[in-house]
């Protein structure tokens, strides 16, 4: 058995592997524009988060019903199972889907089939947070809020995603204080490609209770220690952060520095289907990269546990940490 771990960001559009891509596509009548599934794995060579956008939104045109958002993400939930997710807090861009004609209810309805029977087929509760993609504007921010009124009841939480440099947080202030208005919780993108500013902004400014990503905060030390004062959990990627050239290789991610500064540090995959990994692959080269000792892991997976939004089901948080607390490292064959 795998070291139980919450996943706390995660795309579900970025789930989308080759294959499950080119079964849609057939389904759907769809043309890709790669003639099979290795043609397209090779397209994954990432310059920076655009060039990765560019290709994650226009592989979207796959997901056109109900049925293909279920699929996408029964597919998910195996796969994390099987590395040891208990407990996945899932981001789906609603824009990229009803730009293209598609209704928020299919991608809603659709995701949260396959999450309505996920603790009893895959043993992980599950939280859904909508993302606002931030290089559109914020009144499209707005309108998707309001749109996602008939199905608030599955949304835990908003967030904010896509293009980061220039989009900063407070462009979103309004659509922030609806949202919370509505009893939604917040997190938010920054410090990925932004600068340490707009993690400051994300706090002060739309007050956000994680950061995700956040790793930009290392350049400020007066950050780092606010972050580690007010327990701000950040949701890091770090095989995320090599593909898209955050950082030019994992053994310089500052997972570890941040650790030792007291931060309450998760780690995560982001986009596994285009950036290598899930979340245990993740563990694995974190391990190996950055000479993680197994209290290391131990910490990082309570952490996932510490930060998540299960403020509904605090038995469910206590016996998951007593499971990551008995955890016998030397008795198991992997995390
Ligand atoms: N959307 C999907 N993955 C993303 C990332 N790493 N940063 C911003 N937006 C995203
Ligand atoms: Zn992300």
């Amino acid at each position: 058995m795998p070291l139980p771990k919450a996943e706390l960001h995660l795309h579900i559009e970025g789930t989308l592997e080759p294959e499950l891509a080119f079964a849609l596509a057939a389904r759907n009548g769809v043309q890709l524009p790669y003639p099979d599934t290795e043609a397209l794995r090779s397209a994954y060579l990432f310059d920076d988060l655009q060039s990765f956008l560019d290709l994650y939104y226009a592989l979207m045109a796959v997901l056109r019903t109900e049925d293909d958002f279920t699929d996408l993400t029964d597919a998910y939930l195996t796969r994390a199972a099987a590395q040891g997710v208990r407990h996945a807090e899932i981001f789906f861009d609603p824009q990229a889907h009803t730009a293209r004609g598609v209704p928020i209810g299919t991608v809603i309805d659709g995701i949260a089939r396959a999450l309505d029977r996920s603790e009893d087929r895959h043993g992980i509760s599950t939280r859904l947070i909508m993302c606002f993609l931030r290089d559109l504007s914020a009144a499209s921010a707005l309108e998707t809020l309001d749109a996602a009124r008939p199905h608030l009841h599955r949304i835990t939480a908003v967030g904010l995603d896509s293009a980061e440099a220039g989009h900063p947080p407070s462009k979103f202030r309004e659509v922030y204080e609806a949202a919370g208005a509505l009893g939604l919780r917040k997190v938010a993108h920054a410090g990925e490609e932004g600068p340490p500013e707009y993690i400051r902004e994300a706090l002060d400014v739309l007050g956000v209770e994680r950061i995700d990503h956040g790793l930009r905060c290392i350049e400020d030390s007066e950050l780092v220690a606010r972050l580690a004062r007010e327990r701000v959990p950040l949701t890091l990627c770090p095989l995320s952060n090599v593909r898209l050239k955050v950082i030019d290789v994992l053994e310089d991610h500052p997972l570890r520095q941040l650790m030792d500064a007291g931060l309450l540090c998760t780690v995560n995959s982001d986009d596994p289907a285009y950036f290598g990994g899930y979340v245990g692959d993740t563990f694995h080269a974190v391990r190996e990269a950055l000479d993680l000792d197994h209290e290391r892991l131990r910490e990082l997976a309570r952490n996932s546990f510490v930060a998540a939004f299960l403020q509904d089901d605090e038995e469910r948080r206590t016996r998951l940490l007593a499971e990551v607390d008995a955890y016998d490292f030397a008795g198991e064959s992997g995390f």
